[in-house]
């Protein structure tokens, strides 16, 4: 039995991945050599500023994020794996640890590609509707659920990601460590639940602005959050 069981809603995500642009994407970087493509940033790099810099985006993005893609490429060539879709790749490789570095590679393609488009110029505030609901009624308030959001992030140590999950009804807060997410399933993840919202806490992600400071980028990052996106994530998730 594979240990690692999961996907079961990325096919939903996939189609989810829409551009919440407002502002002229920058042209992306040179086009991939094989079948998976690095997608367009769905914003301009310095459409974010002052939150997250354009230098950070041009890094994290143009070299951090491509390069996932690139190594994807390198990795798959030839194989029977090139031919499956992203989800796919993640799925058949998730399990088998002589292909880790593929699967590696393939759920940090996933992941940022997600990242960014929960993110938008202009966005942040508050959610509305049923995610608002569900995050006062499940955490309190509003600003109790930032407060847990960010010590989340904070405490994980070293590289991974900050997630929002809906796990049967109930939202909860949790963290992976480097490329997993709670995609992967519990049993890798140690997460119940599908993911609706994500932040990345690699250092890459912060440190051309703020260097060691986390928090720092924990508490901007707000500015920039696409809740419309969350929504979609949250309303695919409860149908
Ligand atoms: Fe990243």
């Amino acid at each position: 039995m594979k240990r690692r069981e999961f996907l079961t809603v990325a096919a939903g995500y996939a189609g989810m991945m829409v551009a919440g642009a407002q502002v002229a994407p920058p042209a992306p970087p040179a086009a991939a050599t094989g079948p998976f493509a690095l997608p367009p940033l769905p914003f301009a790099e310095n459409a974010l500023e002052p939150f997250i810099s354009a230098r950070t985006l041009s890094f994290h993005y143009g070299k951090h994020h491509k390069t996932y893609v690139d190594n994807l490429n390198k990795f798959t060539a030839g194989t029977p794996l090139a031919k499956l879709t992203l989800e796919e790749v993640i799925k058949e490789t998730a399990s088998d640890v002589g292909k880790a570095t593929i699967f590696n590679h393939a759920a940090q393609v996933w992941n940022h590609t997600y990242f960014w488009n929960s993110l938008k110029p202009g966005g942040g505030g508050k959610p509305s509707g049923s995610v608002l609901t569900k995050i006062e009624k499940d955490f309190g308030s509003f600003d109790a659920f930032k407060k847990t959001f960010v010590e989340t992030g904070l405490a994980q140590f070293g590289s991974g990601w900050v997630w929002l999950v809906a796990n049967q009804g109930k939202l909860e807060i949790a963290s992976t460590p480097n490329q997993d997410s709670p995609l992967m399933g519990k049993a890798i993840s140690g997460i119940e639940g599908a993911p609706i919202f994500g932040c990345d806490v690699w250092e890459h992600a912060y440190y051309l602005k703020y260097q060691n400071r986390r928090a720092d980028y924990l508490k901007a990052f707000w500015s920039v959050v696409n809740w419309a996106e969350v929504a979609k994530h949250h309303a695919a998730v409860n149908g």
